[in-house]
């Protein structure tokens, strides 16, 4: 859980737009809600000085300093980078230069590494003849390579895989060492962009567990592209699919229900339980699916969502999901303990909107 800077400031991120988002992640009850990370995405890069160091270009005055600061905030710093040789906003890359980056980065301290396929895709296009066995074989190779070259820094530093989700990557994630990998091409601040990324996610919950994540990319909530319920239909997709929480947003202006979105302590409890197991799909009927994750202590999360542009009628059995009876129904965004009618559950969930339910024993 933490924050990327990419979603909102993309290619403008400054060195103060690092310092206030790790201000406000404080002084907001994020960081007490478990938002830990601080990420610098794409384009902070500057030039290799005569043996091959890379330098933050002018955004970034001083990365050790930036990073001492954000530390000393009780908070971690990720950054960003490519195993090609540019980055995909055509900043420096890795290419030729994995370990030394690797120790640039532990020397600056960082905790967490994006790697981000870009340029190093035209490479394999290139180098293999368009052979796609072999350009395959190179892509595991290139995240392998930066890897070892983390880990021979001896830092402890979250490994982030970044391809889009190719050659279905949830297959051979850990084998290269990654903690986490994307599983789709980029979010948009958009309803449909961020359910057809969501929602496309069923299938996917047996590749997950503790070390080793999928991730549907970072959070849109209280960018404004999207209403109120679409971001908790956002945030509830998220939380079942035991995804990364990395804000996306401008933390220095966010408005109340942001803030109540981003950090409702049951709803992040869902995402954050500790038995490491990612949610799937129970049902679909039209535009109403059901999707459930397993949780400690035998207790199930169930989101009812609604994809409609109208309000609809969800109805939900706990006996289909093994709860006869002696169980007990929270509703997780109201905070407060609901009951069925008979042995079923009906939710009016808004157009776009979720109902998130934690049944227990
Ligand atoms: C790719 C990634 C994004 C972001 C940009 C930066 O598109 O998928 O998440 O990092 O690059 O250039």
């Amino acid at each position: 859980m933490g924050w990327n800077s990419w979603n909102h400031f993309a290619e403008k991120v400054t060195d103060a737009d690092v310092r206030a988002a790790a201000d406000a992640i404080v002084a907001s009850g994020m960081r007490d809600a478990g938002y830990i990370y601080v990420n610098i995405d794409d384009t902070w890069q500057g030039d290799r000085d005569a043996s091959g160091v890379i330098h933050a270009n002018s955004k970034f005055p001083d990365m050790k300093a930036l990073a001492d600061y954000v530390h000393s905030k009780g908070l971690k710093i990720g950054i960003y980078s490519s195993p090609g040789p540019q980055t995909c906003a055509r900043y420096a890359g890795s290419y030729g230069h994995e370990e030394q980056d690797a120790k640039t980065y532990a020397e600056w301290g960082i905790d967490y590494l994006k790697y981000d396929l870009c340029s190093f895709g035209e490479l394999m296009k290139k180098e293999s003849g368009r052979d796609p066995v072999k350009a395959f074989a190179m892509q595991k190779a290139a995240y392998e390579k930066m890897h070892k070259a983390l880990l021979a820094t001896g830092r402890p530093i979250v490994y982030s895989l970044c391809q889009y989700g190719w050659n279905n990557v949830w297959e051979w994630g850990t084998d290269v060492g990654g903690n986490v990998w994307r599983t789709t091409g980029d979010i948009s601040d958009n309803y449909s962009r961020m359910a057809e990324i969501g929602f496309s996610q069923a299938g996917l919950a047996k590749y997950a567990g503790p070390g080793h994540w999928n991730d549907p990319d970072m959070l849109e909530v209280g960018n404004g592209g999207m209403t109120e319920d679409e971001y908790r239909q956002h945030m509830t997709l998220w939380a079942i699919l035991a995804a990364p929480l990395l804000a996306g947003n401008d933390l220095s202006k966010m408005s109340p229900s942001t803030l109540a979105i981003l950090t409702n302590r049951e709803v992040v409890a869902v995402d954050q339980d500790p038995l490491g197991k990612q949610g799937d799909r129970v049902s679909a009927v039209g535009p109403t699916e059901i999707w459930s994750k397993p949780l400690s202590n035998g207790a199930q999360a169930v989101a009812l969502f609604n994809r409609a542009d109208t309000e609809k009628s969800i109805s939900f059995r706990p006996r289909d999901i093994g709860f006869a009876k002696g169980f007990k129904l929270r509703d997780l965004w109201l905070g407060k303990d609901v009951t069925t009618n008979g042995d079923t559950y009906i939710a009016i969930v808004p157009a776009h909107g979720a109902v998130l339910l934690k049944v227990s024993r």
